[in-house]
């Protein structure tokens, strides 16, 4: 029998855009622990990028195409799923999105369709993804996991609308933990700290926010993305049987600080 803590098991990762995305730090992690993995890619835009990146864990790994904000794609998505396997093991939802100009300035002035953007791409796509995973994890159980950030709880400059939205989605994993936890389905979010990735240059004034927490966390540093893919394995594997519903911080402790 292998003792890689995650053989047998497969998974599948939305949020792959470049290498230096969240979701590729932790399929890197997974893959490693002896997950088979299946990868979706949001367009054309990032396609060959996802296509290069999976293909480094054999030319066979399955890259299929999906824009969250779609009911079709989502049902197309894990109807090619189901060609490949009925069972599901590792869902990662690691994906984001509110119009550039809502996330600069004041959220006073966020707009009607900037909000219901953010929140439809952000927090209802948990939704979405989770209950079409459902008919493939049900048998067995499964672990959800999705990213998400401390202005969700707390005011951070510029993060405007995607705080409100990271609430929701915070919220979601706390109700989806509630309904799946008798199928031995567990729900957890990880709320991670300022990581360089394509998303987070988007957020106004985000290089001070990576040295603001490497001069306020309790470790002096930003976090690094292998400590992310670590997390993901721990949610993911037999160690965390007993937690769900819960957002863990992997954020050198900033969130602990008051001053
Ligand atoms: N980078 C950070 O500082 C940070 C901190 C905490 C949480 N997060 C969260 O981590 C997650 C991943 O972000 P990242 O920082 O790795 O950036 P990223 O740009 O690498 O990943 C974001 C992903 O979201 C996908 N996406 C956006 N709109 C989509 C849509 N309509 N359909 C399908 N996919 C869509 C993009 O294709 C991309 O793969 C996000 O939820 C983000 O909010 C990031």
């Amino acid at each position: 029998m292998s003792h890689l803590p995650l053989a047998g098991k497969t998974g599948v990762i939305f949020g792959v855009a470049n290498k230096r995305s969240i979701a590729w730090a932790i399929a890197q992690a997974w893959h490693q622990a002896g997950a088979k993995l299946i990868f979706n890619y949001q367009g054309e835009r990032v396609k060959e990028n996802v296509e290069e990146l999976a293909g480094t864990f054999g030319s066979d790994t399955p890259i299929y195409p999906c824009d969250v904000g779609s009911d079709e794609q989502i049902a197309a998505f894990f109807a090619e799923v189901a060609k490949r396997t009925d069972r599901l093991d590792l869902l990662l939802h690691s994906v984001a999105f509110a119009p550039r100009e809502a996330l600069t300035g004041q959220f006073v002035n966020t707009t009607r369709q900037a909000f219901a953007t953010a929140h439809d791409i952000s927090a209802y796509s948990l939704v979405g993804l989770t209950r079409a995973a459902l008919p493939f994890m049900e048998q067995n159980g499964g672990s959800v996991i999705a990213m998400s950030y401390l202005g969700a709880v707390r005011v951070v400059p510029h993060y405007n609308v995607m705080g409100v939205a990271k609430a929701a989605l915070e919220a979601s994993v706390r109700y989806l933990a509630s309904d799946l936890g008798t199928k031995k389905i567990r729900v957890n979010a990880i709320s991670a700290g300022p990581m360089n990735t394509l998303a987070a240059r988007g957020i106004g004034g985000f290089t001070e926010m990576l040295k603001h927490y490497e001069a306020h966390a309790p470790l002096r540093r930003n976090v690094e993305m292998a400590e992310l893919g670590a997390t993901g394995l721990f949610l993911a594997s037999d160690g965390a049987a007993a937690i769900t519903g819960q957002t863990l911080y992997v954020d050198s402790g900033f969130s602990s600080m008051a001053m």
